[in-house]
């Protein structure tokens, strides 16, 4: 029997390598999601580029006036009966107002063992700080900034000879790893 896939959508503002892994993992037979729409506040994402090659709706929203962006997409996702939401690398905050309309998970990926070093510049200050380890972490979107319910974690160690880039070369690296697995953790 074919599994029912969740339909999902994936929000992005830039690069967008979390989506393709999503991509990737979505077009496996027995994955749990089918990913119907990409969002994003930027025009330029690079990611947006997955849109046309992968034949997924992309909607494009301005966020200078943050209210009507989510009224908009809370409409396209009721629409399309989005059930999950995934943010991939999107560098806005979603409202309360938001998160409380829409009434099913909303997941996030964050380049630290949150609950330490939420917010940007993360490898940046776990550099400086000498830390020994770091990861990525998945885990559900509420209110505050990179602060919900935690699904997923994975760590790995820091070796001196590490720098800026490998160090986010290799977060990036099971960055791609943990989100679907977090996905299957919780739609299990
Ligand atoms: C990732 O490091 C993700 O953890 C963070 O933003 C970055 C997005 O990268 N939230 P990409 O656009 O998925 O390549």
């Amino acid at each position: 029997m074919a599994i029912k896939k969740i339909k999902t959508a994936i929000f992005i503002s830039g690069r967008g390598s979390n989506l393709k892994s999503l991509i990737n993992y979505s077009r496996k037979k027995k994955s749990k999601i089918k990913i119907f729409l990409i969002v994003s506040n930027n025009s330029k994402a690079e990611g947006l580029k997955l849109s046309k090659k992968h034949k997924i709706k992309k909607m494009i929203v301005d966020f200078k006036n943050q209210k009507m962006a989510e009224n908009k997409i809370i409409k396209e996702l009721n629409s399309q009966n989005i059930k999950l939401i995934c943010l991939a690398g999107f560098m806005k905050i979603l409202s309360k107002k938001f998160i409380n309309k829409f009434k099913h998970p909303i997941l996030n990926i964050h380049p630290s063992l949150l609950p330490k070093y939420k917010g940007l510049n993360t490898h940046k200050r776990i550099l400086q700080n000498k830390e020994k380890y770091t990861g990525c972490t998945v885990h559900y979107v509420n209110e505050k900034l990179d602060s919900g319910k935690i699904i997923l974690q994975k760590k790995i160690k820091i070796f001196k000879k590490d720098n800026l880039k490998k160090i986010s070369d290799k977060v990036l690296k099971i960055e791609h790893a943990i989100y679907p697995e977090a996905i299957e953790k919780i739609l299990n």
